[in-house]
């Protein structure tokens, strides 16, 4: 089998292609030649932009996948380009979604009137009625105006030439996550602190997480497994944990002696008050790809968390320390009751 990467050279990506060649199968990874990832021998580097892949059409056509597997799919005029490019000339795409495709997720962020939808959410779940979860947000990573993985979703699950399959992914986390996930919470630890606070709503808020090595696995499952076709998949940890659970979980990997502290709205400092409505879970179901493909997470929750909490914790000398006074007010009070 021969597997068409797209900027397969990133935080996720890279952990794909070693298991598929593990697996036997040939590489090739599209990508502009920006950043370095250290791959097995015989996986081929084919330069070149996605945004362009007409620039690419030999070499695309010379390597001839069965199987075109892209980490880097945001927006529509993105899906319509691979469309172009590999309707009759691959057998398969595998594309990367998200969960924020749900209904919940404009709930969470305060932009729906629905009622939270029951969790876990499965594949058939409600999808958002906005549009452009990003648009206007601040965010400045590079497609945040068009990014729409719900439109991307739609676009290539109309090919009927060309079946698609879309994981939707959960929070990702591990060693070289951009997003820094675990460091709220590891910088308060490493700090010593006696007590976190979370709102109490949010201790008890659910969402599912993956470690990236667990992530990469799902994808190299649904890559290689030529039964998947047009499906959409769930992909993410088991169990997701709450808040107050995965910090506990997060503190236990460090050896933190504190207490995760729940106080209510009008308790928590200004500076720990999210734009979040807490009673919408991100909560996924993840049976379909386990029951289906088979899939299982690599590695146990305690060692992603001590793999993640040890490259996490390299980077806390180049951040800004922070100032607890609030959140010592609050903690001294509640711990003493
Ligand atoms: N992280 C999460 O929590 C999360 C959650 C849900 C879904 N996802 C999905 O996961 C995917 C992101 O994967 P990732 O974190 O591995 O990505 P990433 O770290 O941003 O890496 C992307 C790679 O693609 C290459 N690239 C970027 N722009 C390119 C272009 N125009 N043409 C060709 N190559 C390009 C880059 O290499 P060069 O610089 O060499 O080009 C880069 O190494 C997305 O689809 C995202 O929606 C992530």
């Amino acid at each position: 089998m021969k597997v068409l990467a797209i900027g397969a050279t990133g935080f996720i990506g890279r952990h794909v292609v070693p298991l598929l060649v593990e697996q036997g199968i040939e590489v090739a990874v599209l990508h502009r030649g920006d950043t370095d990832a250290d791959f097995p021998a015989g996986v081929r580097r084919i330069r070149g932009n996605r945004n362009r892949l007409d620039h690419a059409t030999a070499e695309l056509q010379r390597f001839a996948p069965d199987v075109v597997f892209d980490a880097i799919l945001y927006t529509e005029q993105q899906a319509r380009g691979v469309v172009r490019a590999f309707r009759g000339n691959a057998g398969r795409v595998v594309a990367l979604s998200s969960g924020d495709v749900y209904r919940n997720y404009d709930g969470f962020r305060g932009k729906s009137a629905a009622q939270p939808d029951a969790v876990p959410l499965a594949e058939d779940a409600p999808l958002r009625d906005t549009r452009y979860p990003y648009r206007g947000s601040g965010l400045t990573f590079e497609h945040a105006h068009d990014y729409e993985k719900i439109l991307v979703e739609q676009l290539l699950l109309a090919e009927s030439d060309l079946p698609v399959t879309v994981l939707r992914l959960p929070a990702v986390y591990g060693p070289g996550d951009r997003q820094h996930r675990l460091r709220p919470y590891l910088q308060r630890m490493v700090d010593g602190q006696a007590g976190i606070l979370l709102h109490e709503q949010q201790a008890a808020w659910r969402w599912t997480r993956g470690y990236v090595g667990n992530v990469a696995a799902a994808i190299a499952f649904a890559v290689a497994d030529p039964r998947t076709g047009s499906r959409i998949f769930n992909v993410g940890d088991e169990p997701a944990l709450s808040e107050r659970k995965w910090v506990e979980r997060i503190g236990a990997a460090v050896g933190w002696r504190g207490r995760v502290v729940a106080v209510s709205e009008s308790e928590l400092p200004n500076h720990l008050k999210q734009p979040f409505d807490w009673r919408y879970e991100l909560w996924t179901d993840t049976s379909s790809i386990r029951e289906e493909l088979g899939y299982v997470e690599l590695t146990p929750l305690d060692e992603a968390l001590q793999r993640t909490v040890e490259w996490e914790r390299s980077t806390l000398d180049r951040i800004e320390p922070l100032n607890y006074r609030e959140e010592d007010a609050v903690l001294q009070s509640k711990l003493n009751e």
